[in-house]
């Protein structure tokens, strides 16, 4: 019997009772003053998360949106354009600037490793005319975090605009948009931030903006000076996304009242937990060691277990929501998310459920060793902090 759904997947993350009740309120007007309001605190307080005091643009649109906003605003068809990828939203990245006719230089890794920061070097020195790279920060596809800072700062010190896809890190894993010279960074509020989908948070330099005025790409409702310039008036240029905008709000307040270095502490204590608990039902992590998420973890499966029977088994029964493999992975891999609204008894809980769905695909009895490692785990690093 199940009462809640556990929904651990990477994004859409779980809603707060504090955030479902900020929705649960009449529509307002968003050219009025009340809107004008949310929009601000949004803005400041997204600023503070992203480490910033570059403008920082909400558009109603999902991660992707934002995505394109940046290859829109700053690249001209015929450009080059360098993107690091190791994964299926890097290569989505890759394709979104190819839709846009730029002429993209790959730098690829295999699935699960990181991308390498002398690579990255090495490939801006072959394309001495790209001006724009495209990193992405937390590759969900495969639960993977680049070395960001030292993938910046070569990008930098190569003269680029950086543009970094965080849609899955940023408020969770730390990032210093300012400090390590990101000059567009993107996310999405459904992930860490703790709201629905709904807005895209996008910062950008002067540096873009410099760039933005030379690009020339179509772009409409993605343009960012609109963007700008109705936000200094609070506004956007287009209907926003109110509701998720009232969730924006409470979910940054409950960030900010717990603490950016304690959220990002939680998440990797979490991570760690989830990490050792499928290890020890004879999940193989997949994400090279020293790179792996914070907030999503992936596995594949011991050997016998099909990955669509045993999510499907999971839902119905336990109400865990994991999510699958993508692209080449899909049916190969189990990606479990632990993002935004996670504590430690949610971790404890779908480990649980793992253990019990293996014992009755006949894959391993369930005799609590997920959930013994995830509470030593767990214990281990109270211990450690007492
Ligand atoms: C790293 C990354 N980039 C881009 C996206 C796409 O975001 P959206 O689905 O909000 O458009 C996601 C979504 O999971 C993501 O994890």
């Amino acid at each position: 019997m199940t009462f809640q759904t556990q929904l651990r997947i990477p994004g859409p993350t779980p809603l707060p009772e504090r955030v479902m009740r900020s929705m649960n309120r009449p529509m307002i007007d968003h050219r009025g003053p009340e809107f004008a309001a949310i929009l601000s605190e949004i803005t400041e307080g997204a600023k503070r998360v992203f480490k910033t005091s570059n403008d920082l643009l909400l558009l109603t649109s999902s991660g992707t949106g934002g995505l394109e906003s940046a290859v829109a605003n700053l690249v001209s068809p015929g450009d080059e354009v360098v993107v690091a990828l190791s994964g299926n939203f890097g290569e989505r990245f890759a394709a979104l600037a190819a839709a846009y006719g730029a002429d993209v230089a790959r730098l690829e890794f295999e699935w699960g490793q990181p991308v390498e920061p002398d690579d990255l070097a090495r490939v801006l020195e072959q394309h001495p005319k790209s001006k724009v790279v495209l990193l992405t920060h937390n590759e969900t596809s495969t639960g993977l975090t680049n070395p960001l800072q030292r993938l910046t700062r070569v990008a930098r010190d190569a003269g680029k605009i950086v543009v970094v896809d965080g849609v899955s890190s940023i408020s969770s894993i730390a990032i210093e948009t300012d400090a390590w010279g990101i000059d567009v960074a993107v996310s999405g509020s459904q992930k860490g931030w703790m709201a629905p989908p709904g807005f895209a948070l996008v910062s950008v330099s002067e540096r873009a903006w410099a760039q933005q005025a030379k690009a020339r790409s179509p772009r409409f409702y993605f343009d960012w000076k609109e963007a700008k310039t109705w936000a200094e008036k609070g506004m956007t240029p287009f209907t926003p996304a109110v509701g998720v905008a009232f969730a924006l709000q409470e979910g940054l307040r409950m960030l900010e009242e717990e603490g950016l270095e304690a959220v990002y502490e939680r998440h990797a204590r979490l991570a760690r937990a989830t990490q050792a608990g499928l290890e020890a039902l004879g999940f193989q992590l997949y994400a090279r060691e020293g790179y792996r998420s914070n907030t999503v973890t992936s596995a594949l499966p011991p050997p016998g277990l099909d990955v669509a029977a045993f999510r499907k088994l999971l839902d119905t029964k336990y109400g865990v929501v994991i999510a699958g493999g993508q692209a080449k992975m899909t049916g190969k891999m189990v990606r479990v998310g632990h993002l935004g609204a996670v504590a430690e008894g949610d971790v404890v809980q779908v480990l649980w459920a793992i253990e019990q769905a293996l014992e009755e695909l006949d894959i391993a009895p369930a005799d609590g060793r997920g959930v013994a490692a995830v509470t030593s785990s767990l214990q281990g690093v109270a211990a450690a902090t007492r």
